[in-house]
């Protein structure tokens, strides 16, 4: 039985990620969103995207002290009683693999649109990634100080495209110049918006009741226009249903503006209240391990190069699914079969750091790694089971590599594995040449991988253009199938860094005949660790 205080610590932990577009705004929405778990005093920048620096807070001082970057990865912070964790995805230009995966680490995830935009295809495909485990998604709609869409357009636009059914939580009044604040329709409140509220905590200024006269007051004529929406809404929208939310079916809505921190903290008040307690996680026994197990068990999701060049160690980020880590404590690593002491593991947790040495089922610890550890790895207390679902993704882009210098090329191909080993990238060995493909899901990879070859085995190497459209992983149950397609259509056939069987499609048009002519065969277009 798991003592009560176990548990306790578990109900409390929320662990998410946000979702969206670029310039959708989750930079700022992550800064306030610090701010009312009282991190910050006041909101600084987290990444300070045009200084190119981190603004002086806190967090600097916790990267100074720990010598890596930790503002980016993971966050947390207390909101009323409970705690959350904040999994950074990479955004922008470094978009990788990292990023789906980081999406298996979490249990719920916060998808910020820009209101006048709707819905763009970054967050299409992070979507995609979230239906894999039909991830809990909550909804911000955001920049409402900004003219925005119809959010009637808006909802439609999610339902359609997104194909997940929208219960709005709240619901704007104007926007831009005519942006008066929001109605909560759970709560039946009118919360009026006050602009120049963005860096501190607000005091709310709250109209109960919709009928309330005072709205009239306060808001004039579009109080009744409210009245007649909101009728509207409560006609012909869905209800929010805890049950189809936590199915991945239907998304709770909120309306407001990130950067005038204004509908922050109904998004919050959501997350707390609804979204799930830190989930089991799929074995390869065929059974899930429960958060409430006592034994410890964790997987690596992301492994990251440290920042500082004069620590050549990296930092495995594994996700604890079950049991308590305490500091000192031994693990089995399932991959290796070895015992290790964790006697450092770097932990992301709010408060004082003197007494953060343990950490809980949802929570996110940092392991140093000398390259014994790989994205998918297990740890447990002893057993031998494996976390299954955490996948690599069929890469969208390619390069052929080559060296400026031949002598190099064993270096070449032990970085090329070892970073792809990281998930950095993919590496791919063509069956009947001598060609190094390299994969990657964002175009910054390539720069990243040329500069780590450089640096880190000093191996100068160039990219050359090839004309690949997407790799498939495949499989047969039928061996003499198999192998008839591996002699058939050997010219596109490839080994990955894992060396698992890999078919590079020249064209989309080349993978759907392929296909067709080889029905016997699975093309996969993602692959378990
Ligand atoms: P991202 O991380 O998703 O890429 O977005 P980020 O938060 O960096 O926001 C992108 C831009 O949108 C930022 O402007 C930010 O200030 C702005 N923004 C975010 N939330 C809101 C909002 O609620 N209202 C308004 N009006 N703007 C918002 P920027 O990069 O400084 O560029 P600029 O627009 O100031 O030129």
């Amino acid at each position: 039985m798991a003592n009560q205080d176990f548990l306790n610590e578990i109900n409390k932990r929320r662990t998410f990620a946000i979702i969206s577009h670029p310039d959708a705004g989750k930079t700022t929405i992550t800064e306030k969103v610090l701010l009312h778990g009282q991190k910050l005093q006041k909101a600084g920048t987290v990444k300070g995207k045009k200084s190119g620096q981190h603004a002086k807070s806190d967090w600097m001082e916790m990267e100074k002290e720990r010598g890596i970057s930790v503002t980016t990865s993971v966050m947390q912070f207390p909101y009323r009683n409970d705690l959350v964790n904040l999994l950074d995805t990479p955004g922008h230009e470094d978009f990788s693999e990292d990023t789906y995966r980081t999406l298996t680490a979490v249990d719920s995830c916060l998808m910020v649109i820009d209101g006048a935009k709707g819905v763009e295809d970054r967050t299409i495909k992070l979507m995609e990634v979230t239906r894999l485990r039909d991830t809990p998604i909550l909804t911000f709609m955001n920049k409402l100080d900004r003219d925005i869409r119809d959010p009637f357009e808006l909802l439609d636009e999610v339902e359609d495209v997104l194909k997940i059914m929208c219960a709005p939580i709240t619901w704007p009044i104007g926007s831009g110049k005519n942006f008066k604040g929001v109605y909560h329709l759970q709560r039946d409140e009118t919360i009026l918006y006050k602009t120049g509220q963005g860096h501190r905590i607000q005091e709310l200024d709250v109209i109960a009741g919709i009928d309330n006269p005072e709205l009239d007051k306060r808001i004039g004529s579009w109080a009744d226009e409210l009245r007649e929406q909101i009728e509207l809404v409560r006609g012909a929208s869905n209800e929010f249903d805890l049950e189809m939310f936590l199915a991945g079916e239907l998304t709770p809505v909120f309306f407001g503006t990130a950067l005038g921190n204004f509908g922050v903290d109904h998004m919050l008040d959501g997350l707390v209240d609804w979204a799930p307690r830190p989930l089991a996680r799929a074995t390869d026994t065929g059974e899930a391990v429960e958060s409430a197990t006592p034994e410890f068990s964790g997987f690596v999701f992301k492994i990251q190069a440290n920042m500082d060049p004069k620590h050549r160690d990296r930092v495995a980020f594994m996700r604890i699914v079950s049991g308590k880590y305490e500091k000192g404590m031994k693990m089995k690593h399932v991959r290796t079969g070895k015992d290790v002491r964790i006697a450092d593991a770097l932990t992301f947790l709010a408060g004082d750091r003197a007494h953060v040495e343990e950490a809980y089922p949802g929570d996110i610890i940092g392991l140093h790694n000398h390259g014994t550890i790989q994205i998918g790895d297990t740890f447990t207390a002893g057993s031998d089971f494996k976390f299954s679902g955490i996948p690599n993704f069929a890469p969208e882009l390619f390069r052929r590599i080559r060296l400026k210098d031949p002598l190099k090329q064993k270096q070449l191909l032990k970085g090329l594995v070892q970073l792809s080993e990281e998930g950095a990238v993919q590496v791919f060995r063509p069956l009947i040449s001598n060609d190094l493909i390299v994969g990657a899901v964002g175009v910054l990879q390539f720069d990243v991988v040329v500069h780590r070859l450089k640096s880190e085995y000093n191996v100068d190497a160039i990219y050359e253009n090839i004309q690949v459209a997407t790799a498939r992983w495949v499989y047969s149950d039928d061996a003499k199938k198999l192998d008839e397609f591996r002699r058939k259509t050997e010219h596109n056939l490839a080994l990955d860094g894992g060396d698992n069987l890999t078919y590079i499609a020249p064209t989309m048009a080349n993978l759907s005949l392929t296909q067709e002519r080889y029905p016997d065969v699975q093309f996969e277009h993602t692959r378990e660790h």
